[in-house]
């Protein structure tokens, strides 16, 4: 069978020899292209009280400047109506009031430098506590009840209590926001986008023009990365774009320079949080009272799901059988903070593993130990009223990575060294994984295809979901194959487009093989059922004695064989359609946003790591010595690529939790508000020199998911949040340099600098 076989990704060799084409190379190949430059007024807030274009039409090779006055339909590009695309109040150092059109991009470059833009200055708020301070809130407040937390906490025998500000993220896809729209030749619009969402795109761009859904179409061809960033930041893009090609019937080319791109867009969201949290005199979890405020920016964009999804995964792996936790989003004059890669589940987690990490030595427990004592059982329910139904994975995943990684025994090799060795000390931590799968909004949760098969032989399939390279279009290849019973080679998938399956979700919540997996599936089943009935006629058999095997139709006990191509031209002449829509909706789901109960997730993933580092006491520079990770996919459908995916989003957790680290100008001068970290000069990613000395990614076996498409499980975020290893690796190395049993506070991101001033503060003991 084909899924289940680990092939490269499909456009790997493409990725590798620079011969993948993304949306921005489309340009070379059109005619007559226009370039879109934005106007970026330089000031956190104020009030737009003269806006001149006329000098910038005086700069040759300028065409036209646009501006709100020329939107025919709505002058917004957010799904909650807060976000007008030319807007009359600059809410971020850097929003774009206006763009321009050039020639080329550099004609269009000056006419943006020589708009006029007189603006009335406006107090601003930019770091999260001043607007916390200033009781700046924007959009709900959910409350996530269970129990009864202050009876739980009166009854704990210790209760702690903390607070913690954490980072927000850059997501650094290799492509920056890009879009190309055109009129087509039946007079429609037609956008090629860099979006995970095309769907929602397309609503976009149809709402600014003022025209429906069914005269704007939007490709996906492929995206250079996108983790979230592009779920719902391209429709402003998009729409730009698809203005001026309306506005002046040429092509016109956005594509945002990595500076625009850092200063505009939308990163991972920052958190605060308080927390009281209670225990038994075991160390076992009676109740948590937590506030979680994200810092959403300017505008809302998804940072209500996102914050709903922090408060679903604040319990990770542990059960709480009482908890009061809040949510808030605080309004600032930043970007509009957005989806990343576990989209507020990192945040939520954050949380629990820093307070179990903070806790451990203060109950005079080994972390290791106080963690697996709050794991759920089986019966248990998490604070919003799932049932965690496998509870037995979580431990699974947890005792076969401390086996591989040999942790009982390293653990003493570390102690050993640690004694012997007063500037230098290492620690190794595990920490494991539950993360919920399906879309909080249950609507999400449906996906479609269109599966074509021509007289040939040969099969196209379209689905709904958009590739970011995280090998989604392979792992359909190998649905399609394998539900038909035909050869890889025989099937080719077609960019994602709008008007080929409509109303799809947005490629996220680590669901696109779940849902669109499941449609091509759905559709392949169909046609497969009306060849199976085609072959029995020519075998002389019943439909259910014929299988299709590797491009061949055979009939139990009967010698005959059909091969596929022509079984399909049989089928042709026969006049049985060989196209079919295919539509999967995940059964069972249910929430309520309201009361903040149900059953949300489809199920959950799990994993878990153990990461061993090495940390310099004179100066807190560390290395990663090794990781080990055991993850549960169910039964992957494309081992390669999940390994791919875990060892991918691992590194990019740890690129968070420990050396991306956004500076924002929150002085009182002229550069208030600005983003100072702009480039990879001063945004520290992770690199190869910050990779694991030793590396390995272990797939739980015999992992299948019951009612997934194949027995496979989501792979896309979770992992990700398997680097709180890293984090708690390097608590416990700076604790080493203190007395025993000293609990250590670490910032996060625990930079270098950071681990310094942990290290410090366990040398002094407190
Ligand atoms: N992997 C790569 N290489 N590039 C990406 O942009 N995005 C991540 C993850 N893995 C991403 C990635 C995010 S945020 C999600 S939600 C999932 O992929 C989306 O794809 P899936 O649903 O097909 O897993
Ligand atoms: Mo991923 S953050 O759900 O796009």
């Amino acid at each position: 069978p084909v899924v289940g076989v680990s092939m490269p990704h499909e456009s790997a060799t493409l990725h590798v020899t620079g011969a993948a084409l993304y949306t921005d190379d489309l340009v070379a190949r059109t005619k007559d292209v226009l370039h879109a430059y934005p106007v970026q007024v330089m000031r956190a807030h104020g009030r737009i009280t003269a806006l001149r274009t006329e000098p910038a039409l005086a700069v040759p090779g300028v065409v036209r400047v646009l501006t709100g006055a020329d939107v025919p339909g709505v002058n917004d590009a957010g799904m909650k109506h807060d976000e007008p695309l030319f807007p009359d109040e600059v809410m971020f150092h850097g929003h774009a009031v206006a763009w321009v059109l050039g020639e080329t991009l550099e004609a269009a470059r000056l006419g943006a430098a020589a708009v006029e833009v007189e603006l009335d200055e406006l107090p601003s708020l930019i770091t999260l506590q001043d607007a916390m301070a200033a009781d700046s809130f924007h959009g709900a407040r959910p409350v996530m009840l269970s129990g009864d937390v202050d009876a739980g906490l009166a009854d704990s025998a210790h209760v702690f209590t903390g607070e913690i500000h954490f980072s927000d993220q850059e997501h650094f896809y290799l492509e920056t926001h890009a879009a190309l729209a055109h009129i087509d030749e039946s007079g429609q619009v037609f956008v090629q986008s860099s979006t995970q969402h095309p769907s929602e795109t397309q609503e976009i761009v149809a709402h600014v023009l003022g025209l429906h859904s069914h005269e704007v179409t939007v490709q996906c061809l492929r995206m250079g990365g996108g983790f979230g960033g592009k779920e719902m930041q391209p429709h402003g893009f998009a729409a730009v774009a698809a203005l001026g090609a309306r506005l002046t019937g040429r092509p016109v080319r956005l594509r945002l320079n990595r500076t625009q791109d850092l200063t505009m867009s939308g990163k991972r969201h920052g958190f605060h949080a308080e927390w009281r949290i209670g225990f038994d005199a075991d160390g076992r979890i009676r109740a948590l009272d937590a506030t979680l405020t994200a810092d959403g920016g300017w505008s809302l964009d998804l940072s209500e799901p996102v914050v709903a999804r922090a408060l679903c995964h604040i319990d990770n792996t542990y059960w709480i059988p009482n908890a009061r936790v809040t949510g808030r989003i605080a309004r600032t004059n930043k970007v509009s903070n957005t989806a990343f890669r576990g989209f507020g589940g990192p945040q939520g987690m954050l949380v629990i593993e820093d307070i179990m990490g903070r806790c451990a030595p203060l109950l005079g427990l080994d972390p290791m130990e106080l963690r697996e004592r709050n794991f759920y059982q089986r019966g248990q329910s998490t604070p919003y009223g799932q049932q965690v139904v496998q509870p037995e994975r979580i431990a699974a995943v947890w005792q076969q990575v401390k086996e591989n990684g040999g942790v009982a025994e390293r653990r003493r090799e570390i102690a050993a060294f640690n004694s012997a060795h007063p500037h230098t000390k290492r620690a190794l931590a595990v920490t494991g994984l539950k993360f919920g799968i399906s879309f909080n909004l249950t609507a999400f949760n449906q996906g479609g295809a269109l599966v074509l098969i021509y007289k040939d032989g040969s099969v196209l399939i379209n689905h709904g979901g958009t590739e970011m390279g995280q090998g989604l279009h392979t792992k359909m290849l190998q649905v399609a194959a394998t539900t038909l019973g035909i050869p890889l080679h025989k099937v080719r998938l077609a960019p994602t487009r709008t008007d080929k399956v409509p109303n799809t979700s947005a490629t996220a919540a680590s669901a696109g093989a779940d849902l669109n997996g499941a449609a091509v599936k759905n559709a392949c089943e169909q046609l497969r059922e009306r060849l199976l009935q085609v072959a029995a006629t020519q075998l002389g058999s019943s439909a259910s004695d014929v299988r299709i095997v590797e491009g061949v139709a055979r009939a139990l006990g009967n010698d005959t064989e059909l091969a596929w191509d022509d079984l399909v031209r049989t089928a042709y002449f026969q006049r049985v359609q060989l196209s079919a829509a295919g539509f999967y909706r995940t059964e069972g789901l249910h929430w309520d946003a309201k009361t903040f109960r149900g059953t949300p997730f489809k199920y959950f993933a799990h994993g878990a790591a153990a990461a061993e580092v090495e940390v310099d006491g004179f100066t807190g520079a560390y290395r990663i010595r090794r990781v080990d990770i055991v993850h549960d996919v169910g039964d992957s459908l494309s081992p390669l690529i999940d390994i791919g995916q875990v060892e991918g989003g691992f590194v990019q957790g740890a690129g968070w939790l420990t050396l991306e680290d956004l500076r924002w100008d929150a002085g009182d001068g002229a550069g208030r508000g600005r983003l100072l970290t702009q480039a990879a000069s001063t945004y520290k990613l992770p690199s190869f020199s910050e990779m694991p000395e030793e590396f390995h990614v272990t797939l739980l076996e015999n992992a299948s998911e019951e009612g997934a498409v194949y027995g496979s499980k989501a792979v896309g975020e979770p992992p990700l949040m398997l680097a709180f290893s890293v984090r708690e690796a390097l608590r416990q190395a700076a604790a080493a340099f203190g007395p025993s049993g000293v609990a250590v506070d670490l910032a996060s991101p625990a930079t270098p600098e950071a681990v310094f001033w942990a290290v410090q503060a366990a040398r002094e003991g407190d």
